[in-house]
């Protein structure tokens, strides 16, 4: 298989044409409230629920019903009792709510809204690779397609992969799909041997060893703070390492006063309301930009999100066979991570 470029340059250059088409515009404080009410009103309507994740923007996780990391938006689509789901995340992330309430509409406010790492994976290839390895366990990190899902023994989420893979039986060899950064760092926690897919994040890959070290000259006091989809160079600077939920729940308990937080910066969102009294620095990409958004989740926008509960569309549709097949991992994920 092709890894995507993987030099510092050919990263950038991967990542920039979609940075620069999903710059938001302005948009007024009177708009957002106006907005913002008739959100609250179709909501009430529709009998709807709101799930956003941290990398969305500000006003959007404001009005959400619930924010949170991949784990706790799943637990939290399997047990709502509304009628709707808006899924204010990634493709990957609405499939799922789908894929557990399957009797329920779920809407995701822009269709575009995918992912690096489900795109690496394509279905087809990922079927090869498994092919090669007729042995081995399947453990899929849940930013992956449905269909890749549906491949998969166990799907795992950044806040309970290394825990679910230490409860796998010794003797039995695993992949570990798709994000080989995550997959790496799996391995280092729980010194199993795991049979890696090259995938990535092409936004925690563009994070800089360099604006990272240059930060620490200036607040030596700091923590460093990490989601693991960054490459082993940043992980290797990092104080702690986490999901994004518990990346913000370490602001909260660690001593510190100063963090150099090293995942998307919608996370500084949650942070700077829980932390308020501390200080948080976001870290810019390899070429000094401060790009480091995710391209695919700040293409939602109120606006978006408003027109999806009018207009109950677009919606997340898929075949029954396989909802079926992707549910089981998901579901086993679910009962061992109890
Ligand atoms: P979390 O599950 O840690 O929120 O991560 C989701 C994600 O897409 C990170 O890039
Ligand atoms: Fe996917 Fe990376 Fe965006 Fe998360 S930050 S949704 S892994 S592209």
């Amino acid at each position: 298989m092709e890894i995507p470029g993987d030099s510092e340059t050919q990263i950038g250059q991967r990542l920039m044409p979609r940075l620069t088409s999903s710059c938001p515009v302005p948009v007024p404080m009177s708009a957002v409230n106006a907005l913002g009410a008739a959100i609250e009103k179709l909501k009430r309507d529709r009998n709807a629920v709101i799930l956003a994740h941290y990398y969305q923007e500000p006003e959007i996780q404001d009005i959400a019903d619930f924010t949170g990391d991949s784990l706790e938006l799943s637990r939290q689509a399997a047990k709502t009792d509304a009628d709707v789901i808006v899924f204010c995340g990634v493709h990957f992330m609405a499939e799922t709510a789908k894929i557990l309430s399957p009797q329920k509409t779920v809407l995701l406010p822009d269709l575009d809204a995918g992912c690096s790492l489900a795109d690496d994976c394509p279905a087809d290839e990922f079927a090869s690779f498994r092919d090669q390895h007729p042995d081995h366990f399947v453990v899929s990190y849940i930013n992956c397609t449905a269909a890749v899902k549906a491949q998969s023994d166990l799907i795992c989420t950044s806040s309970n992969a290394v825990n679910l893979v230490q409860q796998l039986p010794e003797d039995r060899p695993v992949i570990f799909a798709p994000d080989q950064n995550l997959g790496r760092w799996v391995q280092r926690q729980t010194g199993r041997n795991l049979t890696l897919w090259q995938g990535s994040c092409i936004v925690h890959e563009t994070f800089s060893e360099e604006a990272v070290l240059k930060l620490k000259l200036e607040h030596p006091d700091a923590e460093v703070i990490a989601h693991p989809e960054c490459q082993e160079n940043l992980l290797e600077l990092a104080d702690f390492i986490g999901s994004t939920s518990k990346l913000l729940s370490y602001t909260e308990s660690s001593q510190s006063e100063t963090f150099i937080v090293l995942t998307e910066p919608g996370i500084l969102h949650q942070m700077k309301q829980r932390v308020p009294e501390k200080n948080l620095y976001d870290v810019p990409g390899i070429d000094g930009c401060s790009c480091n958004e995710c391209p695919y989740m700040r293409l939602n926008t109120l606006q978006k999100l408003h027109d999806c509960l009018e207009n109950l569309e677009p919606a997340i549709e898929m075949e029954e066979e396989l909802l079926h097949k992707a549910l089981q991992p998901i579901q086993r994920m679910l009962d061992m991570s109890r």
